[in-house]
């Protein structure tokens, strides 16, 4: 980096959610997950391109033969410094907006130039993520006993009532069983886990951990929103298969590291951005009136660790130039 960061990016960067989530949200329920995305995808690059920065997208839509906006390795901004490292995930639960179920979101995250992990073709990571009175006592090579109880005492609480939030699936069979087998409580969730790790990480949701495998671009987005919120994060790649096992080999992985926030993001200068698209337990979603829209944001930087809750409201002016729906 040849200069400091020493705005607020992620202040800026809150454009791009918002736009991104009033270009998704008039799908919400619709069943349509791909024009969802484009929405998504259309609103958040056209407000991209008048951010400040020299961003290139780390973690983005794919490939660029597959993904024509926002692929791996897209430059974006305006091309002036700071030079920076992008992740951007236009909606975390595609399947819940198309549904109209709660907590889809949009989702940005920035780091310096080069901090940002992104392992290619493991498309996995087993996670473990805490707020900050838990963020010294997580081992994710421990037991779900003892990372239960770790957490248990020092928040003061007996195991029974900490909250665990992970992701319904069949390959989470095991490890449901083992919390129960502790005693504690379960929240599943059907997707979502960036909203799972930021239920966990943030104070007062009733969430104290999430567990278990998801994404692994969502986890190094997950990981600069801890950074911010103060938690902690470990995560560890998880191979489907043989060939994704040997692949990771290939490319020189360690499927043994731990990877902590600091090392998914290594960069202690992180900003992230994130607008509701449905309704959820963190921020309203997109909701219409007569003459345009409302969102709820929620906009965090490391450095100084605050976390802000943007309200706006937008004209119909505006859900015209990102929407792929007409508003006349
Ligand atoms: P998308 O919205 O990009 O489809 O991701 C939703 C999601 O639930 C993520 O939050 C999560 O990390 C991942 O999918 C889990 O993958 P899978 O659905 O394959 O278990």
């Amino acid at each position: 980096m040849s200069i400091t960061i020493d705005r607020n990016l992620a202040m800026e960067l809150v454009r791009t959610t918002e736009a991104a989530a009033l270009g998704a949200a008039p799908f919400m329920g619709r069943g349509d997950k791909n024009a969802a995305d484009q929405g998504a995808v259309n609103g958040m690059r056209t407000m991209m391109a008048s951010v400040h920065m020299s961003g290139i997208v780390v973690i983005g839509e794919g490939e660029k033969d597959e993904a024509p906006m926002l692929y791996i390795g897209e430059e974006v901004g305006t091309g002036e410094e700071p030079e920076v490292d992008i992740a951007v995930d236009p909606i975390d639960g595609t399947t819940l907006l198309s549904k109209g179920m709660p907590n889809s979101l949009s989702v940005v995250a920035v780091g310096e130039r080069g901090s940002m992990y992104y392992p290619p073709h493991i498309v996995y990571m087993n996670k473990i993520a805490v707020g900050p009175e838990a963020a010294g006592v997580i081992d994710i090579r421990a037991s779900v006993e003892e990372n239960l109880g770790r957490i248990a005492e020092v928040k003061k609480m007996r195991v029974q009532d900490v909250t665990v939030v992970l992701l319904d699936r069949p390959r989470h069979a095991e490890l449901v069983e083992q919390i129960r087998a502790v005693g504690a409580r379960i929240k599943m969730i059907s997707d979502g886990d960036v909203a799972g790790s930021l239920l966990a990480a943030s104070p007062g949701t009733g969430v104290d951990v999430l567990m278990g495998i998801g994404g692994s671009p969502e986890g190094v987005i997950s990981a600069t929103a801890i950074k911010c919120i103060g938690g902690a994060i470990q995560c560890m790649l998880w191979p489907r298969n043989d060939g994704e096992r040997d692949l990771a080999i290939q490319a020189g992985l360690d499927l043994d590291q731990v990877l902590t926030q600091d090392d998914l993001v290594k960069s202690d200068n992180v900003f992230f951005a994130a607008t509701g698209i449905t309704d959820g337990e963190l921020m309203q979603g997109v909701h219409y009136t007569a003459d345009g829209a409302t969102t709820e944001s929620l906009v965090m930087r490391s450095r100084s660790g605050t976390v802000r809750r943007v309200l706006a409201t937008h004209r119909l002016r505006k859900l015209k130039e990102f929407a792929a729906v007409p508003f006349d």
